[in-house]
């Protein structure tokens, strides 16, 4: 049977379409491409089954064709039930990749698309939120024991793999790629930074410029939407629990407040947080007539929506991805996207030349996990320095940009103390 005939696909009439997309984010990742020519040459995954649960669009797709062509069996779903682009889950299944996957899907399909991924019997994986790891350790545990090891996209799956680690949970290897800083410095900040605006524009066709953005978490992500949003011409509150990230969001020339007060003065609100409930019915009851609500973190629970669906007596879309509710006093609040993370679920993820980067990272991690599995044991470990400096490297080389070099003088001096 083909992967396309394997496959559970929405709109698999969409394939071209969905190959074009493929075509011109590959266009725009070189420094994957190289990999990928290497994976080609080597196959350094044969005799692999890889799951991967990923964003399903067209970047994604070429991650899983590198894994391809090093060999592998690939077999993926999305890691959210509206990020998955049905054109590209079909163009990729075209391209001999198992997918289990739709737009849209409800949350048993969702699980339903995670177990039929598992059901391939992976030997490693890719996740994106942890989604796939949970499952494999709690209602799917017959294939627990195929698997050496894995990678992990984000923060929200770094945190619970860390819980599951402290534990003595975590059966495998998992490689947080979320905290080399090819990815963070790059995907967290300049890639949320673009597609969370990208997001928000495009679903509501209104301005920034003149306006308030409440910012609320400043880490590497919530950095990143700060300074775009200051570049539009908004006025960017941030809203902090940790003194230190609240300092460097004021010397970044945001206002700093606490949540409560942030409410009453925010246009654009933006959950960057990774936690839940962080805007809850006291927030929103402070909240000015008009306010647009997005959310940027990896699950749809930062912003309250069983306390906004309560507080509301009406609720209708007023465009697509745009919910309204209308309060008692007539107030109404915009939701955008569900409140899923907005740059996904509401335009196409981040640039491809920063996932890119972060794919790159996965590709070389994923190698490495799969010949390391044995030393490195049932852990939460960091990807090496060497694979992320590697990355660093192809993407200077790519674009042509030098890097100057320490004379020997300079690097004795750098490691002496006398400075004779
Ligand atoms: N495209 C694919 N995965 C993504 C992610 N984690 N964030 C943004 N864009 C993506």
């Amino acid at each position: 049977m083909s992967a396309l005939e394997s496959s559970t696909l929405r709109r698999p009439e969409l394939a071209a379409e969905g190959r074009r997309k493929i075509a011109w984010a590959e266009a725009h990742m070189p420094v994957l491409g190289r990999i990928r020519e290497q994976f080609r040459a080597e196959r350094p995954l044969a005799g692999e089954t890889v799951a991967i649960c990923l964003h399903l669009e067209a970047k994604t797709a070429n991650l899983a064709l590198a894994v391809q062509d090093a060999g592998a069996r690939v077999v993926i779903t999305g890691s959210n039930p509206l990020s998955t682009q049905d054109d590209v889950a079909a163009g990729l299944a075209s391209l001999g990749v198992e997918v289990h996957s739709w737009h849209g899907c409800t949350p048993e399909e969702y699980r339903g698309f995670l177990d039929r991924v598992l059901d391939a019997g992976p030997t490693l994986l890719i996740d994106d939120g942890g989604d796939l790891v949970a499952r494999l350790h709690t209602e799917r545990r017959d294939r627990l024991g195929g698997v050496r090891g894995g990678c992990e996209e984000t923060t929200t799956g770094i945190l619970r793999l860390r819980a599951m680690d402290r534990e003595g949970r975590l059966r495998f290897p998992m490689v947080g790629v979320n905290d080399a800083r090819m990815k963070y410095l790059m995907d967290n900040q300049h890639g949320t930074g673009q597609s969370v605006w990208d997001g928000i524009m495009r679903t509501t066709n209104l301005l920034v410029a003149g306006k308030t953005v409440v910012v609320v978490g400043y880490g590497w992500c919530g950095r990143g939407v700060a300074r775009r949003a200051q570049g539009l011409g908004a006025r960017v509150v941030a809203v902090e629990v940790d003194p230190f990230a609240a300092n460097v969001a004021l010397l970044d020339g945001c206002q700093v407040m606490s949540g409560e007060e942030a409410a009453a003065v925010g246009d654009i609100f933006i959950t960057t947080t990774g936690n839940r409930a962080v805007l809850t019915r006291r927030h929103f009851e402070r909240m000015k007539d008009g306010a647009v609500l997005a959310n940027a973190g990896h699950f749809d629970v930062e912003i309250d929506l069983p306390a906004l669906a309560e507080l509301a007596v009406e609720t209708y879309e007023a465009r697509a991805h745009v919910r309204a509710y209308r309060l008692a006093d007539g107030r109404r609040l915009y939701l955008l996207a569900e409140g899923r993370l907005v740059n996904l679920a509401a335009a196409d993820g981040h640039p491809a030349e920063i996932m890119d980067l972060t794919f790159a990272l996965q590709a070389l991690a994923l190698r490495w996990v799969r010949e390391e599995a044995e030393r490195l044991g049932p852990h939460l470990v960091d990807v090496p320095r060497e694979i992320d400096e590697q990355v660093a490297r192809l993407r200077l080389a790519a674009l042509g940009a030098g890097l100057d070099e320490l004379t020997p003088a300079q690097r004795a001096y750098l490691s002496s103390w006398s400075h004779e």
